[in-house]
């Protein structure tokens, strides 16, 4: 039996191990999923010692995504430019680290429009924000970033070359076809960081909170009859593109979604 983890802290209400053992029974896959709590100064002990002895695969999350690249023997390139790995494999006896929530957020985009030549606004600058910057560059999309703290926004929009909004009461949001809550504004709160007078009805809104599925974002955007896109799609296809990584199969996203639905925490 292969073995498989998510490594956080705190790690209670993953839903990896939900999502990928839904994978595990729908082929009959050998192998099982456990979340486990690592702390920061156990992080490397575990990555050196405990995961190439037990795990084939491990998801890493908050608040080890950064702090983990030091422990890995190589990075993938989108690991180095996104700057944080979620993934670890042992391929050939080294630890490799690599970031599928590039790969995640943009599937979950695409369900909700073809981005290409398209015009994002991404609210928010931190760890969530970096890798879909990085990501819809990378697929053809003009990207702004608004963030609160302006410095954040500099640094990011410096890293990646793309254009800085200040303030939000300053743009046309006609200009854009995308807007895209990176912020943890409306997590277990009825709040949205976008006006909601600002909303339209060609716009595509994607929220990477999932608690709850219905944010008040993603309502105002349904409201001004805009396109609107959950965040549970992101976490299934970033979960999916890890399945890819381990076990080389491509696996329909709705054995995941299944699982988001019936399987609390996890
Ligand atoms: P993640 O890894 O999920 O992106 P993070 O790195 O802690 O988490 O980033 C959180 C983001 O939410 C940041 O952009 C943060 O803005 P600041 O850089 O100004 O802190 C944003 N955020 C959190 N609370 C916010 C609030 N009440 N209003 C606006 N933005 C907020």
């Amino acid at each position: 039996m292969k073995h498989f983890c998510v490594i956080g802290c705190p790690i209670t209400h993953s839903r990896s191990p939900a999502l990928h053992r839904a994978g595990f029974v729908e082929l009959e896959i050998d192998a099982d999923f456990q979340a486990v709590e690592i702390k920061p100064d156990e992080l490397e002990h575990f990555v050196r010692e405990e995961f190439p002895k037990t795990y084939a695969g491990a998801a890493v999350t908050v608040p080890h995504k950064e702090a983990v690249r030091k422990y890995v023997d190589a990075e993938t390139d989108i690991a180095k430019a996104v700057g944080a790995i979620n993934t670890l494999a042992m391929q050939d006896g080294k630890i490799i680290g690599t970031n599928t929530d590039v790969v995640g957020a943009l599937h979950a985009l695409r369900t909700g429009c073809e981005v290409l030549g398209k015009s994002a606004l991404v609210l928010g600058a931190g760890g969530a924000s970096r890798a879909i910057v990085y990501g819809l560059g990378k697929a053809g999309v003009r990207v702004a970033i608004w963030n609160r703290t302006l410095e954040k926004a500099e640094t990011l929009a410096h890293e990646f070359q793309t254009e800085i909004v200040p303030s939000l009461d300053s743009i046309h949001p006609e200009r854009f076809d995308i807007i895209i809550n990176t912020t943890s504004v409306g997590l277990r709160a009825w709040e949205s960081v976008f006006p909601a007078d600002m909303w339209r009805a060609n716009h595509v809104a994607f929220d990477m909170v999932y608690d709850p599925l219905e944010t008040k974002f993603l309502s105002d955007a349904a409201s001004a009859g805009a396109v609107t896109v959950t965040g549970d799609l992101m976490l299934v296809h970033q979960a999916l593109e890890q399945f890819r990584i381990w076990h080389n199969i491509t696996l329909e996203p709705e054995v995941m979604m299944r699982s988001f639905f019936t399987e609390e925490g996890g």
